[in-house]
C-alpha cells in the first residue's frame, strides 16, 4: 500500500468557520502573538492567554469538519494515510481521518504546568485560573507556543520521508520546523500544494501547485488518487 503524508494548516479548517492566522481576517491581525502564544505571555498575563484559546475552544464545539477534511478521509480506502497537521482543531479525527499528527498540539486539551506528561482532555470549552492538574499545579493550553519545542517534529520526518505521495493544504509554509518538512520528502515522490495562494516553494521540484480552495480542490484531487 502506498503512503499518502498530508501536511495541512490554518487554511483546510477555514471553510468551517475557523480563522486563519495570516489572512486579510486572520488571528495575528486581531492579536499579538507575543500576548496570548507564548510563554512569556503566559507568565505575564495567563488569564488573556487562557481567554484567546477559551474563545476558539468555544468556536470549534460550534464547528464541522468540511468537504476538504472529509475527501482526505477517503484516501484510507486505497493508501496508507498520515495526516500532519499545524492545526489545534479535532477536525481531522471528527471527519474520520485515523492517523493524524497534531505538530502544534491540541485545543481540547489541557497540560500539567509542573509535568509535562500529565495532558488532560478539556470535556468543556473554558480553561480556568485554578484548574489544577493531579499533582495541585495549574493547567495550561496544550499547544505549542512560540519559541517553544517541536516536540512531534522528528516522528513527522521519519513519516514525510516514506511518503509516495505528499499533499500540502491550506498553510503559508511560513512557521518552521513545520514547513521544512517537505524537504524530508523523497524526491520522487509526488508533490501537490493546494491553496488559493499557493506559490512555489523554493528548492521543491515538481510541485504541482492547485490554487483553489480546500473543499474545492481536494475531492476530485482524492478521485483521481483514487482511480490511478
Ligand atoms: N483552502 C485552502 N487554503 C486556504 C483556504 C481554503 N479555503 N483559506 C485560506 N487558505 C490558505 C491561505 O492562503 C494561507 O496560505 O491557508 C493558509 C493559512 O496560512 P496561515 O494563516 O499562516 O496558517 P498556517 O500556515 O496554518 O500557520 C502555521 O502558524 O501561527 C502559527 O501555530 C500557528 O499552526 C499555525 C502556524
Amino acid at each position: 500500500m502506498k503512503n499518502i503524508v498530508v501536511l495541512s494548516g490554518a487554511g483546510i479548517s477555514s471553510e468551517s468557520g475557523c480563522n486563519t492566522f495570516r489572512d486579510s481576517n486572520g488571528l495575528w491581525r486581531k492579536y499579538r502573538i507575543e500576548e496570548v502564544a507564548s510563554p512569556v505571555a503566559w507568565r505575564n498575563n495567563p488569564e488573556l492567554v487562557l481567554e484567546f484559546y477559551n474563545e476558539r475552544r468555544k468556536k470549534l464545539f460550534e464547528v464541522e469538519p468540511n468537504a476538504g477534511h472529509k475527501a482526505l478521509v477517503e484516501l484510507e480506502k486505497k493508501y496508507n494515510v498520515n495526516i500532519i497537521t499545524q492545526n489545534v482543531d479535532d477536525l481531522h479525527e471528527r471527519a474520520g481521518s485515523t492517523n493524524v499528527l497534531h505538530l502544534h498540539g491540541e485545543l481540547k486539551k489541557a497540560r500539567s504546568t509542573c509535568d509535562p506528561d500529565l495532558v488532560y482532555e478539556l470535556d468543556s470549552w473554558e480553561l480556568k485560573l485554578g484548574d489544577l492538574c493531579e499533582k495541585g499545579c495549574q493547567l495550561r493550553p496544550h499547544i505549542v507556543w512560540f519559541g517553544e519545542p517541536v516536540p512531534m517534529f522528528e516522528k513527522a520526518i521519519r513519516i514525510a520521508s516514506k511518503a509516495d505521495i505528499f499533499i500540502v493544504v491550506g498553510t503559508s509554509m511560513v512557521v518552521y520546523p513545520a514547513a521544512s518538512l517537505i524537504n524530508y520528502v523523497p524526491l520522487n515522490a509526488k508533490k501537490y500544494y493546494v491553496d488559493p495562494n499557493a506559490g512555489n516553494l523554493v528548492g521543491i521540484n515538481d510541485l504541482h501547485i492547485i490554487k483553489e480552495k480546500a473543499g474545492t480542490a481536494l475531492p476530485p484531487l482524492v478521485k483521481n488518487l483514487l482511480e490511478s
